[in-house]
């Protein structure tokens, strides 16, 4: 018998269970269907929350070895207990995971686990130890993505492994080759970095985390150089071979072809993910995949069909947690009649290495490419006594501001805790915010957030106080 509901979504991840949740708030009967046994997709199970608990976890060890002896502590008998460092990963995985079944339950959504695909325009099948048939007037599409790779290299999950094996691997690794400087590369880098593996990172461009503001690369980069991390930059990987023990990553460079080798035991490939679409049956429905496998999307998220939508990492934009979240309750309220509003430029992106890194809004580049005049405050963390206090002085914030109106346009930082600041920057910009309306507020001393008040009074008639 098939059961009728207002609501249907499939998927689990952040876009689909909060989808789920606003959805039950504004009193639909909402279902979520999820193949796998536990719910939270990839960012719970294997993405945001493992990869910081092995942050946290790799940095406060790191921490210990390298930096307690400045502070005058010495820890002369520092032990690493790697399967412990596993498993507390592993409880605060499962810990999260049924944080989230309680919220179904609470909030009264039907949960079903299984494969959702569907049957027709209004009918989702979900095959799993049962099979069950749910009519639906509305159907979220939030199945999420999957690692990429490159052409011929064979991930066998075991020596050439992606995120989801690195967060899990048996042993901790003597030397690791990360292809891809990207997000994922330099936090799953830095953990094993952290932990005494020998970490060797080979990007295709010419700077890591390309997508963000070239400063931050820049700064990042050096830092990590400085505490271990090796960096073939502009490089192009050709082959990677394994005989099961260890692997060979060939590359050559963009400039002059020159070859090179890395040996290592285990190689990550971190190069992008793509959007996951597969057993979903969407020629079902007649919606076909854009030319990146995305499901295309309007501006209100609805597919060819105006009661389909689609949310998260599945279609169009950065492939953010917090972006599918906010799409979640975005589509519940369209669902429901009403019209919220989502400003994309607003999505901060964040690097949870250390120092972290964080942005939002335009990149100066963008501005450049755009010929817009704005104006440039910059102050480093060098300055900050709070900075200088904890030892954590590396790094900067750069304000870019329009030349004429002093309306902020884009944040960019590197250094301590900038994972947190940022969220001042994102409300300033939602506020639409002058440099001058930050630089004239009052921020405590001594804390992190004064150097974007300094940065802000560097863009306004480049008066900080303390450079
Ligand atoms: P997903 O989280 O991928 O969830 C999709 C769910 O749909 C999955 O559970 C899948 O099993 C299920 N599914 C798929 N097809 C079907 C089907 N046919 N039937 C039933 N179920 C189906 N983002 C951040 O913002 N911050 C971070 O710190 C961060 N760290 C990350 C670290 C790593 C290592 C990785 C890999 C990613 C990280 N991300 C981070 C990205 C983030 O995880 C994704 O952007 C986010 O999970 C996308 O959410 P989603 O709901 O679109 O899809
Ligand atoms: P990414 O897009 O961040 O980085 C991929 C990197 O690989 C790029 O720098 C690219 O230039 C490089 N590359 C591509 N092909 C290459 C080749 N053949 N040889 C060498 N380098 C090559 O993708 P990543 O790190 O895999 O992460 C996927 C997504 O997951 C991110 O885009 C992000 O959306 C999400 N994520 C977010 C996190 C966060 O918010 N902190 C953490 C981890 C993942």
């Amino acid at each position: 018998m098939s059961q009728e509901y207002d609501v249907v979504v499939i998927g689990s991840g952040p876009g689909g269970y909060v989808c789920a949740i606003r959805s039950a708030q504004l009193g639909l009967k909402t279902a979520i269907i999820e193949k796998y046994d536990t719910l939270g997709g990839t960012c719970l199970n294997v993405g945001c929350i493992p990869s910081k608990a092995w942050l946290d976890s790799s940095e406060k060890y790191h921490e210990l070895v390298n930096h307690f002896k400045d502070h005058g502590i010495n820890a002369d008998k520092v032990e690493l207990d790697f399967p412990k460092m596993r498993s507390r990963v592993e409880k605060v995985v499962s810990d999260t995971c049924g944080g989230i079944s309680f919220l179904m339950k609470k909030n009264k959504i039907d949960v079903f686990n299984g494969v959702g695909s569907f049957v027709d325009t209004h009918t989702v099948k979900v095959s799993g130890e049962k099979e069950e048939t749910l009519k639906a007037k509305n159907i979220v599409i939030a199945t999420g993505s999957k690692p990429s790779s490159i052409p011929g290299i064979n991930i066998d999950k075991k020596r050439v492994i992606t995120s989801t094996e690195a967060l899990k691997l048996p042993e901790l690794p003597k030397s690791l080759v990360v292809i891809g400087g990207g997000v994922i590369g330099l936090e799953m880098g830095s953990v094993f970095m952290r932990l005494g593996t020998k970490v060797s990172v080979v990007e295709y461009a010419d700077a890591c985390i390309p997508a963000m503001d070239k400063d931050l690369g820049k700064n990042l980069q050096k830092v990590l150089k400085k505490e271990g991390m090796e960096f073939f930059m502009g490089h192009g990987v050709t082959e990677v071979t394994t005989d099961g023990k260890s692997v060979k990553v060939q590359a050559k460079a963009k400039k002059d072809e020159k070859e090179i080798q890395i040996d290592a035991d285990y190689c990550l490939v971190a190069v992008g993910r793509k959007p996951f679409t597969n057993g979903l049956g969407l020629e079902n429905a007649g919606i076909e995949l854009d030319e990146r496998g995305r499901v295309p999307t309007d501006h209100n998220l609805r597919t060819k069909h105006p009661h389909i939508f689609a949310i998260g990492d599945v279609t169009k934009g950065v492939m953010l947690a917090h972006k599918a979240e906010e799409e979640g309750v975005f589509v519940a309220e369209v669902i429901n009649g009403e019209k919220p509003h989502l400003n994309y430029l607003l999505v901060p992106g964040v690097v949870y290495t250390w120092p972290e890194v964080a942005s939002v809004g335009y990149t100066e580049q963008e501005l450049k490419d755009q010929n817009k005049a704005y104006k440039v405050g910059s102050f480093p963390f060098k300055a900050s006594g709070r900075a200088r206090a904890s030892n954590e002085s590396d790094g900067l914030i750069k304000v870019l501001a329009d030349k004429e109106t002093d309306e902020i346009l884009g944040v960019h930082m590197v250094g301590p805790r900038c994972a947190d600041l940022i969220a001042e920057a994102v409300l300033a910009m939602e506020f639409r915010a002058s440099a001058e309306d930050v630089a004239r507020t009052c921020h405590a001393h001594p804390t992190y957030t004064e150097s974007f008040k300094e940065a802000c009074l560097a863009a306004t008639e480049n008066r900080a106080l303390h450079i």
